[in-house]
């Protein structure tokens, strides 16, 4: 079970750009970070609009003096403060990350930064130079990576109990944009705009969530894929509404991956299946708590959260916050990532590199992969779906 005794003597100042009101994403930050007491929000650009951004920030608590019209301003003034912020989150489009994430490590900051990360790796490459040049760190909030049975999977493939890893499945398609709703919908119009979202819509925007799921749990790295990629509302294009990729692995695993928002009638989707030489996994984000696990030539059995025969070293910072039976699911898996990013920014603030780096997070390596999926998918399915060296 979860320790809900760790704590800090202080909290981690903490500052948000953007996540302002209405945002999709927003109110999942600020409830995972500040779950377990760990961070506390203390300023913000939550909005475009400096107006709102303030009358915003002091509805939910915040001193309206710091509540800032942009992030520039809020790196510039929170510097000056004694008290001033030692982490940000950034949750804006992804257009902006770049920049907001530079601008946050030259304030000496440690960041977690939405996905995608940026445009390009030569970007991602940048920061990560950038953070190690500063001793800071870049959490990417790959959110579905804190379920306590994704780390069951990645221990029960550590362990070899599904044999050598052969084929991966991945899928995350829902259906909620089967219709061209980007008109009443700015959150939907962003992401099918290139100069906003990026060179992808499905593939950045939940492609990468169920890619790094793989990368997390199996370890491997893929050697060279093949992307084929549509938009069945033309309107969209470029940028894709739907796209299937093949991959091979380095050691001879391959996998597919399936990113749609036009799989209509489907919630989410969200699934990887792992199958090795003797068993296969499978997990579903939409039944977060089970975890399938299948033996050749015996029943399929259910692995269920929180009970005694799952892996008791994945115990700490990934468990459960309540027992067996208990539905866990969304919030609870952000706020085992957001305090393990606090572990290790706290761990950082100290100096001690060497509890920082034995914490796992889904850290700039992680983001830059993503980035990569991204650029690898277009520059295959630009060549007719050509192999691509990954
Ligand atoms: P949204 O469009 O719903 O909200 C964006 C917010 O950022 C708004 O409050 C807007 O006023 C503000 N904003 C925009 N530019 C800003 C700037 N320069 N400075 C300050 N505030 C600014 O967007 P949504 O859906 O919340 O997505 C934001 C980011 O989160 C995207 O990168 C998206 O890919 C990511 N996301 C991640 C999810 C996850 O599961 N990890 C789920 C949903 C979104």
């Amino acid at each position: 079970m979860f320790h809900e005794e760790r704590r800090f003597e202080q909290p981690i100042r903490w500052g948000m750009v953007g996540g302002g009101r209405g945002s999709q994403i927003g109110y999942s930050h600020r409830n995972a970070a500040q779950r377990d007491g760990l961070f506390r929000l203390v300023a913000g650009a939550f909005d475009l609009n400096a107006d709102r951004c303030r009358d915003f920030g002091v509805n939910i608590g915040l001193d309206g003096e710091r509540c800032y019209p942009n992030y520039q301003a809020m790196f510039e003034a929170e510097a000056q403060r004694e008290d001033g912020i030692q982490a940000v989150s950034i949750a804006t489009p992804n257009a902006t990350h770049y920049e907001i994430c530079k601008a946050a490590l030259h304030a000496g900051l440690h960041v977690v930064c939405e996905k995608p990360i940026t445009f390009t790796t030569v970007e991602a490459e940048e920061l990560k130079a950038l953070a190690a040049e500063k001793q800071r760190v870049i959490g990417v909030m790959y959110g579905y990576t804190g379920f306590p049975m994704i780390h069951q999977a990645r221990e029960m493939v550590a362990r070899g109990d599904l044999g050598e890893i052969r084929v991966v499945n991945m899928q995350f398609a829902h259906g909620f944009h089967n219709e061209a709703f980007e008109e009443k919908e700015p959150g939907l119009k962003w992401r099918v705009s290139p100069e906003v979202s990026g060179p992808t819509y499905v593939i950045g925007d939940i492609g990468t969530h169920a890619f790094y799921l793989c990368e997390m749990i199996t370890g491997m790295q893929v050697s060279r894929l093949s992307c084929m990629r549509q938009s069945f509302i033309p309107s969209r294009a470029p940028l894709e509404d739907n796209a299937h990729v093949m991959m091979e692995f380095e050691g001879g695993a391959v996998g597919t991956l399936w990113a749609s928002a036009v799989n209509a009638g489907s919630m989410h989707q969200q699934k990887i299946r792992i199958v090795g030489s003797k068993a296969s996994i499978e997990w579903w984000d939409e039944h977060p708590n089970q975890l399938r696990f299948e033996i050749q030539g015996e029943p399929p059995r259910i692995l269920d959260r929180g009970m005694g025969y799952l892996y008791q070293e994945i115990e700490g910072v990934a468990a459960s916050h309540i027992g067996g039976g208990h539905a866990e699911g969304y919030f609870e898996s952000w706020a085992n990532l957001y305090h393990r990013f606090a572990l290790v920014f706290d761990a950082m603030n100290r100096g001690d590199e060497e509890t920082a780096a034995s914490i796992w997070i889904p850290g700039i390596d992680a983001g830059i992969n993503g980035v990569r999926l991204c650029e690898k998918c277009v520059e295959s399915a630009d060549s007719q779906s050509a192999w691509v060296d990954f």
